[in-house]
């Protein structure tokens, strides 16, 4: 029996789109993508969508093809396509949300990049977001219909607690890397019964991969570091956490992150470090990642979460893996 749904998927990640699909048993309407000359994008639903509920897939983050932008961008063109084909629902699924870490004005004059955002999809036609680990969930205020954050955290404790599993005997403790990771981290280290460490940071406002840290006062002998995140961008907040861990006395540094987007030269920064494992969502392309980092890197799908997520959308049913 056909549903009364459609999965439709941007350039950036089409393989995310075609596993979920393909889990649900649910119909793709492929798109023409291209870019014109002056860097205009292009796209078109090849299928009618007429009457039908649609899920949006787009990973908006840098890969080699696209810029963040590029990704938004065909994301509100794709949209605006769909509506003026008669979509009857129009849901989103961008699981790493594009400019969320500009949330508020921090200084005068400064936009709200993320409410801005919010609104152009909004006004582009979309009824419901879905996404992951928000970088700060109160801008889901910004956008007036459904909004389904979902949250990463059971995908990651599972392959940490293998890690602590496999390595019994050893000593653990969860690392907060910065103040704004503190509640995330404490979350973590109740649901693992370990200690946690607070390492606060400061950013060099001109080199953003520059960052200034307290030494560590206590000994770290012998024991592996948990570190949680919710993004890994330049590497600049885990590297330096990492090289104070170790000069602590730590033994194993292990980084865990719903976003990896590992931007400019993170990926071989991370490589040279002192960070032993990366854990990361599939919520971005890890393949490039995954090619510098070896051994180094772990990538999880959130193919089921999003599985699950668009079942329990589809039949009104509760979402567990919200935030
Ligand atoms: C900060 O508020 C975030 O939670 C991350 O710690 C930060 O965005 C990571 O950025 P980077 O990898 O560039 O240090």
């Amino acid at each position: 029996m056909k549903k009364g749904y459609c999965i439709v998927s941007g350039g950036v990640q089409p393989k995310l789109a075609s596993d979920v699909a393909k889990a649900l048993g649910a119909e793709i309407i492929a798109t023409e993508l291209k870019t014109f000359a002056n860097g205009e994008r292009y796209a078109r639903l090849e299928d009618t969508v007429r009457n039908k509920d649609l899920f949006i897939f787009q990973s908006c983050g840098n890969s080699k093809e696209y810029t963040i932008n590029d990704a938004l961008m065909e994301t509100l063109i794709i949209v605006d396509a769909a509506r003026r084909a008669s979509a009857k629902e129009i849901s989103v699924v961008l699981p790493f949300m594009p400019y969320s870490r500009q949330d508020r004005k921090a200084r005068t004059r400064e936009p709200i990049t993320a409410a801005l955002v919010l609104n152009m999809l909004k006004q582009a036609g979309v009824h419901r977001i879905i996404t992951l680990d928000l970088h700060s969930t109160q801008i889901q205020s910004a956008f007036p219909g459904p909004f389904e954050n979902l949250s990463a955290r059971s995908l990651l404790l599972k392959e940490v607690s293998k890690i602590v599993k496999e390595k019994e005997g050893e000593d653990f403790i969860v690392v907060a890397p910065d103040a704004g990771s503190v509640k995330n981290s404490s979350k973590f280290a109740t649901e693992l019964n370990l200690p946690l460490v607070f390492m606060p940071k400061s950013r060099d406002e001109k080199d953003p991969t520059k960052i200034t840290r307290t030494k560590i006062a206590e000994d770290l002998n012998k024991k592996n570091c948990l570190i949680f995140d919710d993004m890994i961008d330049t590497g600049g907040t885990i590297i330096s956490a990492a090289e104070g861990l170790k000069n602590a006395g730590a033994k194993k540094i292990i980084v865990c992150a719903t976003h990896g987007l590992l931007s400019l030269n993170a990926a071989e920064r991370l490589k040279n470090s002192d960070v032993d494992l990366v854990i990361a969502t599939n919520s971005l392309p890890q393949q490039y990642n995954e090619e510098i980092l070896g051994k180094k890197m772990k990538t999880i799908s959130i193919a089921p979460l999003l599985t699950n997520t668009i079942k329990s959308v589809d039949s009104g049913d509760n979402i567990v893996d919200i935030d």
